[in-house]
């Protein structure tokens, strides 16, 4: 490849007779899509070269012809100049072209001691690396929007559904609990997940390193990666830290999914328990009434692409055999998609959750109905000295009785109650209300206000 070389010609070429048609060009080239490595792949080459130059292995003066090539491409890139090209296939060629035109000899030095595949696994394990940090700062950005709204509703209640039938009374804010732990896995798995990817493959080079006196620890150190690839082979094959994260996204993917699920449901009339801000609903073309929670349905629909991604990622993987192979280029799109998926939908979620209107009332009054504390009005009566089994079945014929009355357990009047148990007495209204039975259940973990609001304390520390 001679510099000034507009012809297309691969580095490579010289050992074919013939240069690839341009349907296979067309067909291999990936410069359309990892391009959009190219500030990690010039950050890489950099650490590259200075590492090149430090051991001896390129002069100085080869080394200033990098570094001012390489930075005259980014800002190129930057300005929107660069003329990328399908004719030199991917982001490594079309850089490595471009720096040998601006450069010269210099440029033709830079790709000493390394490969295609470790520089490309390196520009991926950087660009995930950055992807991790900014979805672990969208998380915090929903675990802070839960925990506003849950200290809003530490007392307010709601039925909690088992089958999606009413179970048991809790508080709104124990329940948007619930999610906050969620999405806190969700970041320490993240965490643990960007522990792996920061490993550097540089110094792999094609598949079994190098026989240039290199410093990989240099390299991995300027470039923040906690240490290096152990194994070349390794280092430029696998790809099971981008499955890692895309599983890690599924998980977020599916809490968010619930979420929405709930606010759908929640948001119907029937339920009336929320209304989304006017910015997140929709309307229809044709039915002037429809307010539609079309963001939560994007967001539940956006699930199943990313559950997609994750299986595309594994499945890509799962007959390659040792090393490298050009099956990985189909890695890009499916991982870059989950990212841009996966920030979209936590940076629009936390701003739905923000504009969310609470109805109190609608929440309380479903909670008075369906026989709620039943568990309740079963546990005084264990209080009382009845064994478990035997309470559960005065509670059930009780409720049966409620039911052919049409009324709740709540409003039966005490004599009513005591045809059932005889150990029943007026306190029993304490744990009948609403508000006995939140307040009862104080322990770690429950539901009652004080315990919520303990919890909200605890968990906005736990941010930071
Ligand atoms: N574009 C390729 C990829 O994404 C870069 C590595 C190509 N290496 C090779 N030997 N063909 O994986």
């Amino acid at each position: 490849m001679s510099a000034n070389d507009k012809t297309g010609k691969k580095p490579w070429s010289g050992r074919f007779a013939e240069p690839a048609t341009g349907l296979v060009q067309r067909f291999t080239a990936s410069v359309a899509f990892d391009r959009r490595l190219a500030v990690f792949d010039i950050e890489a080459s950099l650490a590259h070269a200075r590492m090149l130059q430090a051991a001896g292995i390129i002069g100085q003066a080869d080394l200033a012809a990098i570094e001012k090539g390489l930075a005259q491409i980014r800002s190129e890139i930057d300005a929107g100049a660069f003329a990328w090209s399908d004719a030199y296939e991917d982001v490594h060629f079309n850089i490595e072209r471009r720096l040998i035109e601006l450069a010269g000899e210099p440029g033709k030095r830079l790709h000493t001691a390394r490969s295609r595949n470790d520089q490309v696994a390196t520009d991926l394990r950087l660009f995930l690396r950055a992807a991790i940090d900014q979805v672990a700062a969208l998380i915090r950005s929903v675990q802070r929007a839960l925990l506003d709204l849950a200290d809003e509703h530490a007392e307010t209640v709601m039925p909690g559904y088992t089958h999606l039938q009413v179970a048991q009374p809790v508080t709104f804010g124990h329940h948007l609990l619930a999610y906050f732990e969620m999405f806190a896995r969700d970041a320490q798995r993240l965490a643990d997940c960007r522990r792996r990817v920061n490993r550097l493959p540089l110094g792999a080079a094609a598949l079994a390193g190098t026989s240039f006196p290199i410093d990989r620890q240099r390299v991995a150190k300027e470039l923040g990666f906690d240490g290096v690839c152990e194994n070349s082979i390794d280092a430029v094959s696998d790809r099971d830290f981008a499955i890692e994260f895309a599983a890690c996204a599924a998980l977020v993917m599916t809490h968010l999914s619930r979420f929405c699920e709930e606010i759908i449901i929640w948001a119907n009339p029937r339920f009336g328990f929320v209304e989304i801000a006017d910015g997140f609903s929709t309307g229809s073309s044709i039915m002037p009434q429809k307010r539609n929670p079309d963001v939560a349905e994007l967001i539940r629909g956006k699930t199943g692409r990313v559950n997609g991604h994750l299986v595309a990622l594994l499945t890509l993987m799962k007959g390659q055999p040792l090393a490298y192979n050009r099956d990985n280029q189909e890695d890009k799109e499916p991982l870059f998609d989950v990212v841009d998926t996966l920030t979209a939908c936590l940076a629009v979620f936390a701003e739905m959750l923000g504009g969310i209107k609470v109805q109190r009332e609608a929440m309380a009054a479903a909670a008075r109905q369906g026989h709620a504390t039943a568990t309740d009005l079963a546990e005084y009566l264990v209080r009382k000295g009845v064994a478990f089994r035997e309470a559960h079945e005065a509670v059930a014929q009780a409720v049966r009785f409620a039911e052919s009355r049409n009324c709740e357990l709540a409003e039966l009047k005490l004599a009513e109650l005591q045809r059932f148990s005889s150990r029943i007495a007026q306190d029993v209204y304490d744990a009948l209300t609403l508000e006995g039975s939140l307040k009862s259940r104080s322990h770690i973990g429950g539901t009652a206000p004080v315990r919520v609001k303990a919890a909200i304390a605890k968990a906005r520390k736990s941010l930071g």
